[in-house]
């Protein structure tokens, strides 16, 4: 009989780990959303003891997601624990997810402790998280480079205190697939009390094999999958969601095992991941990239019109991707900007869709034909909109060839207007110093790009940044037909998360 793979996503935990990335509560909460219609057993929410806005965006999900097991993050300590358990309070089903590493590198560089010490932690801690709830997931970190007699001792503690996942993950992606399918056989044969949890993997995509090692592990008897959306994670990132769900269903047969994933909604959750966090996916990446479906040689094409079998393995429906190509421009009514709005995998409430309808029929008004990459950057810039302590008012701009361009900009903060005026090296550096002088906050700008969001010279402009600012890494956008406006937005968007960073 066929065995349901588990799947345990971890976007906004383990892909928000990626660099530069940071979603507030209210994206968060968007894609908490859309993985429930995606169908995943497990949200992995956030790591509540690393920040307010995880603490939050743990609880608030736990609030309003009552059909799924909701997880929280925790080192193998009380207080982590403490704000794990507290943070899931209001979780119809909540998981702790608390982890210890396991192999000799970490135990002697990161921890400074022997075996024996590790093993005392791991028993309680689990025990420790008892106090809030029954479902426990135990990860031993860097599971794969451990002495596997010592990783089997580990979990059988785990599991002897409570633990009802086990969780055996290749935290820096060295694994090779039948290294890592032998250690799961390993596993599986060693660890007395094995046959009554859950084990379940996490492997992170170093060497491009995350996936095949989710997937070989499954076939030795793991029985859940950890996995992010359009794979985004700690460095490299994690399995892709979509690739692991996608593999098991088209060969099912083959694996002898399903998961519940509703795949008709990969195609809105990848669109929705990649517009708030900003991450863009290659265009060859697997099932999600814009040339998952394009065939481009003439024997292919010529194969593809006779039969489609011939070179075509997965249908663009099949994962909610339509064939047809709406416009919408200023003659489009609400009804149909609604609609396409939750065909593209938003969920927004009145307040929200009528300020972006508002500002999509001002943008129809200046460019006409609005396309789904239109509406997906407005959409995002209103989904992400953030308290404004700086709000922009105006700004002029002199710059042109044999001059030094200067720029002045205006500033509302709390009701009251600055100005400053500054020149640079162009338009954007000199706008951005004459902010500077306006916020007061020191940062230093590590990157900017920017891309235009659909074809045509009135194309929109999308910014995005990142600022260094006390140690931390801030991203943020703007967008406009304009370049300059668009970057002048994407600073104060930075600066303004700065300010709630802060006030947290
Ligand atoms: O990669 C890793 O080891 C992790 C653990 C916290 C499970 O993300
Ligand atoms: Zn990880």
């Amino acid at each position: 009989m066929a065995q349901k793979i588990y799947i345990f996503d971890t976007t906004l935990r383990d892909g928000e780990q990626a660099p530069g990335m940071h979603l507030n509560v209210k994206e968060k909460l968007e894609i908490a959303y859309q993985l429930q219609k995606l169908n995943v057993d497990v949200i992995e929410a956030g790591f509540p003891i690393s920040s307010k806005s995880d603490f939050d965006a743990v609880k608030e999900i736990s609030k309003v997601i009552r059909d799924k097991s909701i997880a929280a993050l925790a080192r193998a300590n009380f207080k982590d624990i403490d704000a794990a358990g507290e943070a899931l309070k209001g979780a119809s089903n909540p998981v702790i997810h608390t982890f210890i590493s396991s192999s000799d590198i970490h135990l002697k560089y990161q921890l400074n402790k022997s075996r024996q010490e590790v093993l005392e932690i791991a028993a309680q801690s689990v025990k420790k998280c008892r106090e809030y709830t029954d479902n426990i997931e135990f990860s031993a970190m860097d599971a794969t480079r451990s002495d596997r007699q010592y990783l089997a001792q580990m979990y059988e503690i785990a599991i002897k205190n409570g633990a009802t996942v086990i969780n055996v993950p290749d935290t820096v992606g060295y694994a090779l697939p039948l290294e890592y399918s032998s250690l799961i056989e390993y596993l599986m044969d060693n660890v007395r009390g094995i046959e009554n949890v859950i084990v379940s993997v996490h492997c992170h995509d170093d060497l491009g094999l995350a996936v095949a090692n989710s997937i070989l592990a499954a076939d030795k008897g793991a029985r859940q999958i950890e996995c992010s959306v359009n794979g985004i994670g700690e460095r490299a990132g994690n399995a892709a969601i979509e690739e692991i769900a996608l593999i098991i269903d088209t060969r099912k047969k083959n694996l002898n095992f399903y998961t519940d994933i509703n795949i008709r909604e990969i195609a809105k959750t990848s669109n929705l991941v990649t517009s708030l966090t900003g991450y863009m996916i290659a265009p060859n990446k697997a099932i999600v990239g814009k040339n998952a479906f394009s065939h481009e040689a003439g024997i292919h094409q010529d194969g593809m019109l006779k039969d489609r079998s011939t070179y075509e393995i997965l249908k663009p429906e099949d994962i909610g991707l339509s064939s047809s190509k709406l416009i919408l421009g200023k003659h489009s009514g609400r009804h149909a900007f609604v609609k396409r709005l939750e065909d593209l995998g938003f969920n927004l409430n009145e307040v929200e869709i009528e300020k972006a309808f508002e500002r999509f029929k001002s943008l129809a008004e200046k460019k006409g034909a609005i396309n789904d990459n239109d509406l997906k950057a407005i959409v995002q810039d209103e989904i992400s909109e953030i308290a404004e302590y700086f709000k922009l008012n105006y700004y002029h701009i002199l710059s042109g060839t044999n001059i030094k361009s200067t720029s002045t900009v205006g500033i509302e903060i709390k009701g009251k207007l600055f100005e400053a005026v500054h020149f640079g090296d162009g338009p954007v550096d000199a706008s951005f110093k004459a902010i500077d002088q306006i916020t007061k906050i020191n940062t230093k700008l590590i990157d900017y790009s920017i891309e235009a969001v659909s074809e045509g010279k009135d194309a929109i402009g999308a910014v995005k940044i990142i600022v260094a600012s006390n140690g931390m890494e801030i991203p943020g956008r703007g967008i406009s037909t304009d370049i300059i406006e668009a970057s002048i937005k994407a600073y104060i968007n930075a600066m303004n998360r700065i300010i709630e960073n802060q006030e947290i």
